[in-house]
């Protein structure tokens, strides 16, 4: 079998596929022979995209529907098992910003995001696991987010939410030893997609952004080698130096972040006005 199509009979399930890393990603799961399943909300997205997926593998599918529905994610990957007898590979990368003060986002609004970007990474494997490890193995990709390693400010919730999602795959990967199910975590810094457009306040990130399908190609070739955690894009120095500092100290880290997207102290102060007279 050719590299190209090193994924030939392989069942791919990507969540997120109606855009950006998602999309790239699936793209080129196709492209190496792999029979993709694109999951995301927005129906007439995945349908032009499935026209492109299936020039390359015609078997390919989309559903539409609601992944942080616990019936809808435990459902795609039933009813890929189903039809198609197997779930090769999941790759969890849906997700939602948040990127507001932590004082203005409600309770509710904070479990939205946790199960659209945590919890549904979780249904999902609990759902794949099993058909996985009948089949003699397979890969469950997280994309998490080069945040959950360095945390902007206005991104609380968010990076909880990654940071949960790295928690339940470094476990997944020691509890699945010699399962043949290998378990991997990908941390995205700062890509050129929609979900810039997304933040529900401003961003003050003004720095390089990098192609989304730079992103795909190197989490297929870490995919490839089985290995277990990368930030993407790969060798940047300045992702790695940003690492470097907070592993060290963290508190210039939140000093230099700060100053790039300032927590606006004339806003804590009306809000605590706010709250001394009505609490
Ligand atoms: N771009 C970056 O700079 C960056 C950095 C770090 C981490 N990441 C992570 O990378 C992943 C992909 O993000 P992206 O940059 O490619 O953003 P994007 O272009 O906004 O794509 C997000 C994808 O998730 C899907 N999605 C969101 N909520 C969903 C839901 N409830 N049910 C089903 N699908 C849902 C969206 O599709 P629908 O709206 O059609 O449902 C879309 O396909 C995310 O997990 C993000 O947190 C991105």
């Amino acid at each position: 079998m050719s590299s190209e199509k090193r994924y030939q009979g392989r069942v791919a399930i990507v969540t997120g596929a109606s855009s950006g890393i998602g999309l790239e990603t699936a793209r080129l799961l196709a492209r190496s022979g792999a029979t993709v399943v694109a999951v995301a909300r927005r129906e007439e997205r995945l349908a032009a995209l499935l026209a492109q997926l299936q020039a390359d593998s015609p078997d390919s599918i989309y559903l539409a529907g609601d992944i942080s529905d616990k019936a809808f994610a435990g459902g795609v990957v039933q009813q890929v098992a189903e039809q198609f007898g197997r779930v090769d590979i999941l790759i969890n990368n849906a997700g939602v910003p948040l990127h507001r003060m932590i004082y203005k986002i409600t309770a509710d609004e904070a479990e939205a995001v946790m199960r659209t970007n945590f919890l549904s990474c979780l249904w999902t494997s609990f759902a794949a696991i099993p058909f996985m490890l009948r089949d003699g193995g397979g890969i469950i990709v997280n994309v998490s987010s080069f945040g959950s390693k360095v945390p902007p400010t206005h991104e609380a919730v968010y990076v909880a939410s990654k940071c949960a999602m790295n928690g339940f795959t470094r476990g997944l990967w020691g509890d699945l030893q010699g399962s043949g199910i290998h378990a991997m975590l990908v941390h995205p810094g700062p890509i050129a997609t929609e979900i810039w457009s997304k933040l529900d306040e401003p961003g003050a990130y003004s720095g390089e952004v990098y192609p989304a399908d730079l992103v795909a190609r190197q989490l297929l070739a870490a995919m490839d080698k089985r290995e277990f955690e990368i930030v993407l894009p790969r060798w940047n120095f300045k992702l790695w130096i940003a690492r470097w500092l907070y592993a060290i100290a963290p508190s210039v880290v939140r000093a230099g972040v700060a100053k790039m997207d300032p927590v606006n102290q004339d806003e804590v102060e009306a809000l605590r006005q706010r709250l001394i007279k009505t609490p």
